[in-house]
């Protein structure tokens, strides 16, 4: 018998990968049923060559699903999410409504599958930016229990939504015609230049996106003492981010043994060579499942630390592509 599937939010960047990789997938899908906003209703899409209406999200028609994912925001998540699961489904979720929830697993398949045992209906997919650092970093965890980390992000345009690229994408072109730059969903010129995350920063001096990278990785890892320092950045680049990572172990890792490591983890690629000079980048990184890890070296100024440069696609192994492999393992 064949699953039947929602995706809430098919329209927007998310939705959109994970309908392309369930049709390229190859889960028994018997009914798929494609949720938006008022807004976005009625489109026609299309799904292993059938057309399929975009249904406006409402409460009687998220019943007789098996699986249901969200994507459109955390306030659409907490309202339909508990109807679509008394509706009998179970939601994979990808806004931080109930990340942090403890009836809650939250799920990086390579690193906590076994999680997904004991949850209550909902599912909580990570923050984009703590997926990608979680996959890279938990086979070093496990060989030599990481005790602290520092973390630098760069984080795509993207990862604020369609918008937001549109409006980086727009500040080039007025850049090259002398034009003046106009901002509307960034707070400061995203074009030809970098600044700390905009979302809200608290009394701690941390930045909502900062705090989320922290938090996750603890529970992701199950290391609620796990010391983290992160600091986010937003970069111009169209898609996929990056993570400069120091990582203080317990027993001392050599950046040859990591190497070694990290070559037989899962959702994870080696981009470490010296002699050609190549080394994860976003554009690299864009499109693709696994996250890139490379630029491994000790840390000179401490004798059990190692630095690492991660680049990872925040639609793929950050959102969709993730939500998927929760999706495989539920159905399996
Ligand atoms: N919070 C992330 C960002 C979204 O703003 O980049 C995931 O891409």
């Amino acid at each position: 018998m064949g699953l039947r599937i929602g995706i809430v939010g098919v329209t927007g960047a998310v939705g959109q990968e994970a309908l392309h990789l369930l049709e390229g997938g190859t889960l028994p899908i018997a009914e798929i049923r494609l949720f938006a906003s008022s807004r976005s209703a009625d489109r026609i899409l299309s799904f292993r060559h059938e057309p399929i209406r975009v249904e406006e999200v409402g409460e009687e028609r998220l019943a007789a699903l098996d699986y249901v994912f969200f994507s459109a925001g955390g306030s659409v998540s907490r309202r339909y999410a508990p109807i679509a699961v008394k509706g009998g489904a179970v939601v994979i979720d990808n806004s931080s409504a109930f990340r942090m929830a403890d009836e809650v697993p939250l799920v990086v398949p390579e690193v906590n599958a076994k999680t997904l045992r004991r949850h209550s209906g909902i599912i909580a997919n990570p923050n984009c930016t703590a997926a990608i650092l979680a996959t890279a970093v938990w086979p070093l965890h496990q060989a030599a229990v990481v005790e602290r980390i520092v973390v630098a992000t760069y984080q795509a345009a993207s990862g604020a939504g369609a918008k937001a690229l549109s409006e980086l994408d727009a500040q080039v072109r007025q850049y090259a015609a002398g034009e003046a730059i106009r901002k509307k969903v960034f707070p400061e010129q995203i074009a030809f230049n970098v600044f700390s995350h905009n979302t809200p920063v608290d009394e701690s001096g941390f930045n909502e996106e900062e705090n989320k990278v922290a938090q996750e990785i603890r529970k992701i890892f199950g290391e609620p003492t796990l010391g983290i320092c992160a600091t986010c950045i937003r970069v111009p680049v169209f898609r996929a981010h990056s993570e400069a990572i120091v990582l203080e172990t317990r027993r001392k890792l050599s950046a040859e043994e990591a190497r070694e490591i990290l070559r037989h983890a899962p959702g994870v690629v080696v981009v470490d060579d010296r002699q050609a000079n190549q080394f994860p980048t976003p554009l690299e990184a864009a499109g693709k499942r696994e996250i890139l890890v490379g630029r491994l070296r000790e840390d000179p100024s401490h004798p059990r630390a190692l630095a690492l440069f991660v680049s990872g696609d925040q639609l793929l192994k950050g959102a969709a592509w993730n939500a998927i492999q929760i999706l495989e393992r539920l159905a399996a």
